[in-house]
């Protein structure tokens, strides 16, 4: 079996420095962006119609992006129920069978591409450099399960036993699976959760975040039509209380996936451990208090991109990103002076224009909770550099890039979901004190080194409790099956999306013995 990929390649992609290629990819989109979206519960295949609301573009709220009509709980039963009905079926559909659905579905995607990418930025804020980035990803991940469920599920595992003994080890759906997904991947992470589920044998009921149920509209027709039944997988719009939670809280389901804040995994954890019937599995992606050490040794200029990138790029909604940069004292002023330059060039605005850098916060909440921490930081730290908006606020979410200066680790408690960057000098003896701090957030899903020194960059490595460490480059965007990508302690649960053994947590492992 070619266990780790290598004879598997990732989706081209788009190159973006080709000028003229993007420019008609942007008048493609604009000419997509007239395609009404819709979005309402997708039960049997079907789309529930009825009253409906508005979904507006965050970079321009003025502009309404599409409608949708929120599941009721009489749907989240109904779902459940036909969901239930399906899984011995479509669990014993061979593997093959099963990838060859998300095969066509990443053909599918990439044939439609205008008018996802038009989404992704229209519903979710996305520049569009991020949109073509999270289609891609959407698009590898259905690529890539494809071929770990042919490598892992097709055939049995045959295990010695004494002669006139079979034994054989088979992995298998669990049965219907609550996919749960955030807004800031709302095509990548959302097919990435079902395309999963579904080819491991379960039925799925999946439940997008309120703001961008749009996109998930489209990823699960997209599903369907790549052959996938509809009683298999089923869309609930709606937000926690009136979804997420019946849905957690029903005897029925056998497995969640979740991704999105720890507060909310944690929930998720106490509902499925009251529940009376069997024990349920959670498989939880959440946040980071993600930090970059940064040695004397380090090349400044390119530190400085790569924080801009890792802090800034996607408006920060990245679990990824850098929240909390750790420089040694002795270039900690050169540093900060460069990455005001830097800053200072930065575009905020509209995210259908190439040229826009940082493109809004997904909506008035998300911007309100990081006006009040700028408003802590303006009291408690010490400002380095605020990018101009320069007359992007307009009707949009926008939040202009910020990086302060602290004194320390505990001036946060919380992972701070926006373009924040936080500054702290360290002492070259002190370094220590640095992981000891890091590790005992009880985060633990990216860091950044930035050294020239091996030892050095190993020695904080080993120490470090996380899942993706990135060294001497910027710290977000894990490539499918290149950067399995998933953290651990506050950070989630694994296993790693887009690594070899994601698919195995939704499976269950049977093992069967016959006497010949
Ligand atoms: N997978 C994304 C990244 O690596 C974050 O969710 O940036």
């Amino acid at each position: 079996a070619d266990l780790y990929g290598a004879e598997r390649k990732n989706s081209a992609g788009v190159d973006l420095t080709d000028a003229e290629l993007m420019q008609k990819l942007a008048q493609e989109i604009t000419a997509a962006a007239s395609v009404a979206a819709t979005s309402g519960p997708i039960i049997g295949g079907v789309e529930k119609v009825g009253k409906a609301e508005d979904i507006r573009n965050p970079a321009k709220t003025s502009e309404v992006v599409g409608k949708v009509v929120q599941a009721s709980q009489a749907d989240v039963d109904d779902a459940i129920s036909r969901a239930s009905r399906a899984f011995a079926d479509w669990s014993a559909t061979p593997a093959a069978t099963r990838a060859a659905c998300l095969d066509k579905a990443a053909d599918l995607m990439e044939s439609r591409r205008a008018e996802l990418l038009a989404l992704c930025i229209r519903e979710a804020g996305k520049t569009i450099g991020d949109a073509i980035a999270e289609l891609r990803e959407a698009v590898d991940f259905c690529r890539y399960y494809a071929a770990r469920a042919r490598a892992d599920f097709g055939a049995p595992l045959m295990l010695p036993g004494p002669t006139g003994e079979r034994n054989q080890l088979m992995l298998q759906g669990r049965g219907v699976f609550a996919c749960i997904s955030p807004w800031n991947f709302p095509l990548a992470i959302f097919m990435g959760q079902v395309s999963a589920a579904l080819v491991a044998g379960n039925c799925v009921i999946a439940k997008p975040a309120e703001q961008t149920p749009l996109i998930a509209a489209a990823a699960v027709k997209i599903l369907h039509q790549a052959g996938v039944p509809g009683d298999v997988l089923h869309l609930l719009p709606g937000d926690g209380p009136n979804v997420g939670a019946p849905l957690t809280r029903d005897p029925r389901i056998a497995g969640v996936a979740f991704t999105g804040s720890t507060d909310t995994a944690r929930l998720i954890n106490r509902t499925l451990a009251a529940k009376d019937g069997p024990i349920v599995p959670l498989i939880a992606e959440t946040g980071g208090q993600n930090a970059m050490i940064v040695d004397s040794s380090a090349l400044p200029e390119q530190v400085v991109r790569d924080v801009l990138i890792s802090s800034f790029q996607s408006a920060g909604q990245r679990c990824s990103a850098l929240r909390v940069l750790f420089v040694q004292q002795d270039i900690g002023h050169k540093l900060e002076e460069m990455l005001s330059g830097a800053m200072a060039e930065l575009r905020v605005g509209d995210p259908s224009r190439l040229k826009t850098d940082i493109g809004p916060v997904i909506d008035a909440e998300a911007k309100s909770v990081l006006e009040a921490h700028v408003q802590r930081m303006d009291r408690e730290g010490k400002l380095i550099y605020r990018t101009k908006l320069n007359g992007a606020a307009g009707e949009g979410h926008f939040f202009a890039p910020a990086a302060y200066r602290i004194d320390g680790l505990n001036r946060l408690q919380r992972e701070v979901f926006g373009p924040v960057l936080h500054v702290i000098h360290y002492a070259a003896d002190k370094l220590d004190d640095v992981l000891n701090s890091i590790n005992a957030t009880g985060y633990g899903l990216t860091l950044g080194i930035h050294s020239r020194i091996d030892g050095k960059v190993k020695y904080i490595a080993e120490r470090l409790r996380v899942g993706n460490a990135y060294v001497n480059r910027n710290m977000i965007g894990a490539v499918v099956g290149v950067q399995p990508f998933g953290g651990e302690g506050l950070s989630g649960t694994g296993p790693k999306a887009g690594g070899p053994h994601y698919l195995h947590r939704f499976a269950t492992e049977r093992t069967l013995t016959i006497d010949t």
